[in-house]
């Protein structure tokens, strides 16, 4: 499995449409008030946030995650998107496109990234990264700040 820059393989925009419209369906579905391919077409840059990036086995995107802000916590650099394809799940994918989204980050000079959730909490901590402060999302539902530090 390859890590790639989203501009590098914007023929999965599509799919990766349908794929944020059916799990993010509140807000990405036809009565949201998001546009994924809107949101997924902003991040086809290399040095500029919005950043995509996918995962990429045998030909075939599995997954994606960008750096950008935030706009649940207004923190930037933060982790948004990320999404790892229903067949695909449970393999470390999600794991592999946090850490590709750290590197780049260091890579852009950022000493420090965010990210709010309610599910990859532990995965978050077993990786470094430590809880901050609550966030409470657009549905209602709270999650947690995390943020890890280079
Ligand atoms: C959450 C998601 C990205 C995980 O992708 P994945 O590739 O299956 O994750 P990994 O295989 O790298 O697993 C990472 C760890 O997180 C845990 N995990 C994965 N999904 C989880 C979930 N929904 N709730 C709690 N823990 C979860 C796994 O158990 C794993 O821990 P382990 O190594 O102890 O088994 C994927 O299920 C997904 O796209 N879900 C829908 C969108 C979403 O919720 N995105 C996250 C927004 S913060």
């Amino acid at each position: 499995m390859k890590i790639k820059p989203l501009a590098d393989h914007n023929d999965v925009l599509p799919l990766l449409t349908r794929w944020y419209q059916t799990e993010w369906e509140p807000y990405y579905g036809v009565d949201g008030p998001g546009d994924a391919q809107t949101d997924l077409e902003s991040r086809c840059n290399y040095e500029e946030f919005p950043i995509g990036l996918v995962a990429i086995e045998e030909g075939q995107v599995c997954g994606t995650v960008a750096l950008d802000l935030d706009t649940a916590t207004n923190l930037t650099p933060s982790v948004v998107g990320l999404l790892v394809g229903r067949a695909y799940r449970g393999r470390g994918i999600a794991a592999a496109l946090l850490k590709s989204a750290e590197d780049l980050a260091r890579r852009l000079g950022y000493s420090r990234v965010y990210m709010s959730t309610t599910v990859l909490g532990d995965l978050l901590e077993r990786m470094g990264w430590h809880k901050s402060a609550e966030v409470e999302f657009l549905n209602a539902q709270r999650g947690l700040i995390y943020v890890r530090d280079f």
